[in-house]
């Protein structure tokens, strides 16, 4: 399936994984709007993607966290944009520690960025979808949204909730032609997994961030009759 002249908003596009997306989308063809609270990094990446290909490249700034930024900055890049047919929701938050140790606006924050972030991002983004009767969304849970671990309480909550908001969305959406898929990957060399004391180990073996853009891709492009409810993602490196 060809995506060019298709139109994508990207939440966290200013680094990592929604980073390598947008300049893989760049290269087929796809018109941008990324969004991501610091402007810098999407300034950059604008300038660096409209210098290389003929494509519409908006920015906007927001913490998805708080439902009036998001919902303006998605008013604001599908009004530039003049449609949408790709949301990939992104951005998130990783920190790590035990339940008691977690201050609660710890543990709040990373639900409120991970799973309301991804809510009210797609509340604001669907309508434009509906009206057109057609669409992809891929959400980017994890590896820690199918199985808890020690520390991860904040964090698999928060990816758990991703897969069950995705399956519903899927459900809810399917005969208006709009596919909603979840990712699961495990460890991604990024500077979250860096910052969260993720395991690393050894970089050249590590699932980079561009593998990733390579499997979003790859899910677009299924042909529409296709409903994928999620696609897991392993890392080389044993955890
Ligand atoms: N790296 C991994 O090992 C791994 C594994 C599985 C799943 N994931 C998931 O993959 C997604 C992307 O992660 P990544 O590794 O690429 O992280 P990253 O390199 O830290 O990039 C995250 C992006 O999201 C943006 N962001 C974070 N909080 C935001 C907020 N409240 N509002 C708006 N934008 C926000 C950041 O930009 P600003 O700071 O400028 O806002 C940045 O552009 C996340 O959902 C993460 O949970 C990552």
């Amino acid at each position: 399936m060809n995506l060019r002249n298709q139109t994508a908003l990207i939440t966290g596009a200013g680094k990592g994984i929604g980073k390598a997306t947008a300049i893989a989308l760049a290269q087929e063809g796809v018109n941008l709007g990324l969004l991501a609270r610091n402007r810098a990094d999407l300034e950059s990446l604008q300038q660096q993607l409209t210098g290389t290909y003929s494509i519409k490249v908006s920015i906007a700034t927001a913490d998805i966290s708080n439902r009036g930024e998001a919902e303006q900055a998605v008013e604001t890049l599908i009004g530039e944009l003049g449609s949408l047919d790709i949301l990939l929701n992104n951005a998130g938050t990783a920190q790590f520690g035990k339940l008691v140790d977690m201050a609660p606006e710890q543990w709040e924050q990373i639900i409120q960025t991970n799973l309301m972030g991804t809510y009210y991002v797609t509340r604001a983004a669907l309508p434009t979808m509906l009206k057109q009767n057609g669409g992809s969304i891929i959400n980017i849970a994890s590896t820690a949204g199918e199985r808890g671990f020690a520390t991860g309480s904040a964090y698999c909550a928060s990816k758990f909730a991703v897969l069950g908001l995705t399956e519903a969305l899927m459900q809810e959406v399917r005969k208006s032609n709009i596919r909603v898929t979840a990712l699961t990957p495990s460890t991604v060399n990024t500077e979250l997994a860096v910052k969260a004391g993720l395991p690393i180990g050894d970089e050249d073996r590590m699932m980079q961030a561009e593998d990733v853009a390579e499997l979003i891709l790859a899910a677009l492009k299924l042909p529409q009759r296709v409903f994928m409810k999620t696609a897991g993602i392993w890392t080389t490196n044993p955890q």
